[in-house]
C-alpha cells in the first residue's frame, strides 16, 4: 500500500515536472533537418567493366578503406592514391573511409563488430562456392537496400560517399584471397 502511494506520488511529481519542462523548452520544427538527412531512394547498379581486380595497389586502398574510419583518425598513412583529406566547398576535411570493420570481421580486423556477417575467408566460402558473385558484392557495398530494404549496412555509392572506382577497390579487397 505504501509502495503504491510512493509510486503514485512519484508519478504525479514526474508528470508535473514534465509539464513544467515542456513549458520552458523550445520545440523547434526539425522537419527541414530531417528532410536534409533523408537518404536518396535505393538504387540498382551495373558493376563497371574491369571492376574486380587483383591489382595490389587497388586492393591496398580497398583494405585501408575497410579498416579505417577517416583520414584524420587513421593511425597509418594511406596507400598510394588514397588521400587523407579532401576539399569540400573550399574547406579541407578528413576523407571519410568505410569503417566496415565496425560491423564486420575479416582477416586482420582490430576489434571488429558483429552487426554484419563475418567476411573472413569470403573468397573461399562465398565466391569460390558460387554462393555470391562479384556483382552481388558490388551492389551490396554500393547500396545494400536493393536486396535488403531494412539493412543496417551503410549506403556507400548512392550517398556519394565513395566513387564507383572506390567501391570496386573495396569489393576487390573483400573478394581477394587473404593471408590469415
Ligand atoms: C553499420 C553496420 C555495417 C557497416 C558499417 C557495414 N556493413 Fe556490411 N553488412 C551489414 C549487415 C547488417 C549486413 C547483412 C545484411 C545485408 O546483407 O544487408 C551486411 C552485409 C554485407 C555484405 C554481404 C555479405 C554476404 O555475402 O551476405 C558485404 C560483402 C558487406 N556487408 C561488406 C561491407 C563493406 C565492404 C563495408 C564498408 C564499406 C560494410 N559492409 C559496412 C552491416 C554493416
Amino acid at each position: 500500500m505504501r509502495g503504491w502511494l510512493v509510486l503514485t506520488l512519484g508519478a504525479t511529481l514526474l508528470c508535473s515536472f514534465a509539464k513544467d519542462y515542456k513549458d520552458v523548452v523550445e520545440h523547434p520544427d526539425a522537419s527541414a533537418i530531417l528532410e536534409q538527412d533523408k537518404l536518396p531512394p535505393p538504387k540498382r547498379y551495373t558493376m563497371p567493366k574491369g571492376c574486380i581486380t587483383d591489382d595490389p595497389d587497388a586492393i591496398a586502398r580497398g583494405r585501408y578503406i575497410f579498416h579505417n574510419l577517416n583520414g584524420k583518425k587513421a593511425k597509418t598513412p594511406p596507400p598510394k592514391g588514397l588521400p587523407r583529406f579532401i576539399v569540400v566547398n573550399g574547406k579541407k576535411v578528413p576523407k571519410q573511409y568505410g569503417n566496415c570493420v565496425a560491423c564486420h570481421n575479416i582477416e586482420g580486423a582490430q576489434g571488429p563488430g558483429n552487426v554484419g556477417p563475418d567476411l573472413h575467408r569470403y573468397k573461399e566460402l562465398f565466391i569460390d562456392t558460387g554462393a555470391r558473385d562479384y556483382a552481388f558484392v558490388y551492389q551490396k557495398i554500393a547500396d545494400a537496400r536493393v536486396d535488403n530494404p531494412t539493412t543496417h549496412m551503410t549506403i556507400n555509392l548512392t550517398t556519394g560517399l565513395f566513387t564507383p572506382k572506390e567501391i570496386c577497390e573495396i569489393a576487390s579487397y573483400v573478394v581477394s584471397k587473404k593471408e590469415e
